[in-house]
């Protein structure tokens, strides 16, 4: 095609396009530009813009120093969204042009789906992020609290800091055993190194060992190309955080052992050993010497876990604790949630400290975060609270005569006590059929038996 043919073949595929000199006169308007406006082509050309088609504003452009405008218009009823450019030689004006990037609605609603979509999906990045910041930069000014034991925790921690030693957490649900695990690394050497997590009961037995070890490329069917690093090679140089270790599969253990002893590591289906630097911190809800004593923990593992024990004690022993902690959280929350709580009833303590706290920290701020959204005005009150009080007296109207009342009542117990565990652990299910002390598929059962859901 000859070059000036092929110049006007381009222009013809571009939509509504349009051009004004500066008098405000068509001197050029494509075919399917007409044809999108409904007007004569021919005719056109030469006349004053709005006199050809009414709605136009392209001629605004032709004062000024904007240089490009986008506009949304009508045409036969179709909306249509146009960029508009100034036509300049050197600093003058000489005319505009217009051209559509959108001339029906139907793409219009496509386009924004499209965008609204990819916004949702960054700002969901952005929030993780977030989290992920905020998460390892907790450090031992978040861990709230100044009774004797919670001093000696501490202490603990700051000495636990200066070495690099293997520290075992131990502690009940809810007492901080993550905290306290970014404490030590944040205000270790390795701060500037990264704080991993792995949970050693998160994966099955087939994934687990390609999880904290890494694989080959070529490994196994479905592993990706170039390998992949396991969270030991991850936190080379910086902490591996190896959260329910107790839950940790036993076939995995000796390799556990190997790499703590010889400092290397063998990736799944792999050649070379992989000499790493890492420090180990683990947590555990359960005594880990009970569990070798049971047979479900290796001895030699426990002795070369267990070199600094720290042990987080349960809410119910530090009570003193608890107006230091209730006032911190308030503080937290009346940002979060846009309230001005500025006292705490003396009643509210006293309710707190009758409270034994299964599920501690965690638990009390469950509490407080419920009994603050009910709050109004200045001062949490007592009657905010909704804490598990001993039902003794049971409510004999609500039994229903077709069934047998010692089942509805084993079943009304059975569901109010899966629903506080479950609120206790924010819906997480497999920390509550552990709580529980029965199967996760069984938590499942009962839950679907007794009608129970869960937001997550
Ligand atoms: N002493 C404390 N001061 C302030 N916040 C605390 C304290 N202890 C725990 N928390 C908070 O309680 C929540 C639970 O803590 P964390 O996740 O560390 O518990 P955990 O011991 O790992 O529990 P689990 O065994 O259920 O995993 C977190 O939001 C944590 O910030
Ligand atoms: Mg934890």
């Amino acid at each position: 095609m000859e070059l000036g043919k092929a110049y006007k073949f381009f222009l013809d595929h571009i939509h509504g396009l349009m051009v004004i000199n500066k008098a405000g006169n068509v001197v050029y308007m494509n075919r399917q530009c007409a044809d999108y406006i409904k007007v004569d082509l021919v005719s056109s050309i030469g006349k004053y813009v709005t006199d050809v088609f009414p709605p136009s504003n392209m001629q605004n452009l032709l004062t000024g120093n904007k240089r490009v405008n986008s506009n949304f218009y009508f045409a036969d009823g179709r909306m249509s969204f146009s960029m508009q450019v100034q036509l300049r030689e050197g600093d003058a004006i000489v005319g505009v042009l217009e051209y559509d990037l959108i001339q029906d609605v139907d793409a219009l609603e496509d386009f924004v789906a499209k965008y609204t979509k990819i916004l949702a999906e960054e700002r969901k990045t952005y929030r993780e992020q977030l989290r992920n910041l905020r998460r390892t930069n907790y450090s031992i000014g978040d861990l709230i609290g100044s009774s004797p034991k919670m001093i000696e925790l501490k202490n603990r921690i700051m000495q636990a800091a200066t070495t690099n030693s293997t520290v075992v957490i131990t502690g009940e649900t809810g007492t901080g055993k993550e905290l306290v695990a970014h404490s030590i690394h944040n205000l270790s050497a390795r701060t500037f190194g990264n704080f991993i997590k792995i949970n050693a009961a998160g994966f099955p037995e087939s994934l687990a060992e390609s999880e904290f070890f890494g694989y080959e490329e070529g490994a196994f069917t479905g592993a990706k190309k170039g390998g992949k690093k396991g969270k030991f090679e991850l936190a080379d140089a910086g902490t591996l955080f190896i959260d329910e270790i107790n839950q940790m599969p036993l076939p995995l253990q000796p390799k556990i052992l190997r790499a703590l002893q010889e400092r290397e590591i063998d990736r799944v289906g792999g050649g070379e050993s992989v000499h790493i630097d890492v420090r180990i911190i683990a947590a555990s809800n359960r005594d880990l010497a009970e569990l070798v004593r049971e047979g479900s923990f290796r001895e030699d593992l426990f002795y070369r876990l267990n070199v600094l024990p720290i042990c987080i004690p349960p809410l119910r022993e530090r009570k003193e604790d608890l107006p230091e902690l209730v006032m911190d959280k308030v503080v937290k929350l009346n940002l979060e949630l846009g309230k001005n709580i500025i006292y705490v009833d003396d009643a509210v303590y006293g309710r707190l400290r009758d409270h034994d706290w299964p599920g501690n920290v965690r638990e009390l701020h469950n509490a407080i975060e419920q009994a603050m959204n009910y709050a109004e005005g200045d001062t949490l009150r007592v009657e905010y609270f909704n804490l598990r009080i001993d039902n003794s007296r049971l409510d004999l109207s609500k039994l229903s005569s077709f069934e047998n009342p010692i089942e509805a009542i084993k079943r009304e117990a059975e569901r109010k006590l899966i629903n506080e565990i479950l609120a206790m652990f924010d819906g997480n299910r497999s920390k509550t059929a552990d709580y529980l002390k029965i199967s996760r598929p069984l938590l499942y059962q009962k839950m679907a038996r007794l009608g129970i859901k869960t937001v997550k």
